[in-house]
């Protein structure tokens, strides 16, 4: 049997608007984060608080943050690559922080400029502080089902990065598809590999849709018990470290499958839908969502 309950991130806001080359204003940032809470998304990640040189989308983050108007019961989550990081991002109040490092040391050395141990090594004093200030640690998991620059990525490599990342003090897991390229059978391998280390509701599916696989993977992880996933309003993003990478599966697309399925998520499809408008409008192109253009086209 599937879960009754799925809670989904949206990370639109950052992992959807991080690659755009044009400046997006802070005030359609907040107001895209505000249209999504108003659909009823519970977890959104809002921004990064990375190195202004490297993701320059992102260089507004302590504006964005103090201009989102935060609604009671939904939980606010940012990015934070190293200790440069931490004290702006915790400046910011949020609920919950990300770091993030990969399955492949490539792709790592491309994204954050180091190796995987090195990155472990940055983490431990960021989730320490972290903690000491009471907010929670996500780590993500880039290409845990494959990498742009190493290819195939198996279910060893991903335990060996997932199992050091608990021990650091990590509460929560994302099994993060960079590059969109995971099958059903290999998706369910590697967060089986993840359920031995994490809860069951800390494993969340990240899934970029490239290959259109997306949906499928997001189902085979319900059927492994995984029960929180990422999506990206309108399928908005790309990673800036992974050419050709498209955006997160979208999350109009994952609210139309799980309500089909009968499955609690909490969100309005049609506000949701009215977001995604929104954010597309300002960016001045459709959205990626199927299921947005089909109640757009209505
Ligand atoms: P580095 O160049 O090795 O760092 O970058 P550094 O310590 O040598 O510092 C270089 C400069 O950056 C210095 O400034 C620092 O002060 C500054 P300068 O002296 O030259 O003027 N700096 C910072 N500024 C602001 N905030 C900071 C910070 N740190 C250093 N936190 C670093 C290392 C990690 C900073 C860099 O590689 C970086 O920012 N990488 C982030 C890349 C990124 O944001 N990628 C996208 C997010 S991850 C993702 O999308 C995947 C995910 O969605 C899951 C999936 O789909 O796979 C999560
Ligand atoms: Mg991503």
């Amino acid at each position: 049997t599937l879960p009754s309950h799925v809670k989904i991130l949206d990370v639109g806001p950052r992992d959807g608007l991080q690659n755009e080359k044009a400046n997006v204003a802070t005030e359609h940032k907040a107001q895209l984060v505000a249209l999504l809470q108003d659909a009823g998304l519970k977890e959104i990640e809002v921004t990064s608080f990375v190195s202004p040189k490297w993701v320059p989308q992102m260089a507004d983050n302590t504006a964005v943050m103090a201009a989102i108007t935060r609604k009671p019961g939904v939980r606010y989550s940012v990015l934070v690559p190293n200790l440069k990081g931490l004290e702006p991002a915790l400046a910011s109040r949020p609920d919950e922080i990300l770091v993030f490092t990969a399955a492949s040391e490539a792709f790592t050395q491309k994204n954050i400029n180091c190796s995987i141990a090195e990155s472990l090594e940055r983490f431990a004093p960021v989730i320490e502080g972290a903690h000491a200030a009471g907010v929670k640690v996500r780590a993500a998991l880039s290409c845990a089902l494959g990498c742009p620059y190493e290819g195939e990525i198996s279910a060893d490599q991903v335990e060996a990065v997932v199992k050091p990342l608990r021990a650091l003090g990590v509460d929560a897991i994302d099994i993060a598809d960079t590059i969109g390229v995971g099958t059903p059978r290999k998706v369910q391998a590697a967060m089986e590999r993840a359920l031995k280390h994490f809860p069951t509701a800390e494993v969340s599916g990240h899934f970029h849709d490239t290959y259109g696989q997306a949906l499928t993977n997001l189902y085979a992880s319900l059927e492994v018990g995984v029960h929180s996933f990422h999506a990206s309003v309108a399928g908005l993003g790309g990673c800036p470290y992974a050419k050709g990478a498209t955006g997160n599966v979208a999350t109009e697309d994952v609210v139309f499958l799980l309500n089909g399925l009968g499955i609690e998520t909490g969100i309005d499809l049609d506000r949701l839908v009215d977001a995604g408008a929104f954010i597309s409008g300002v960016l001045g192109r459709e959205p990626v969502s199927r299921v947005a253009r089909a109640v757009l086209a209505k």
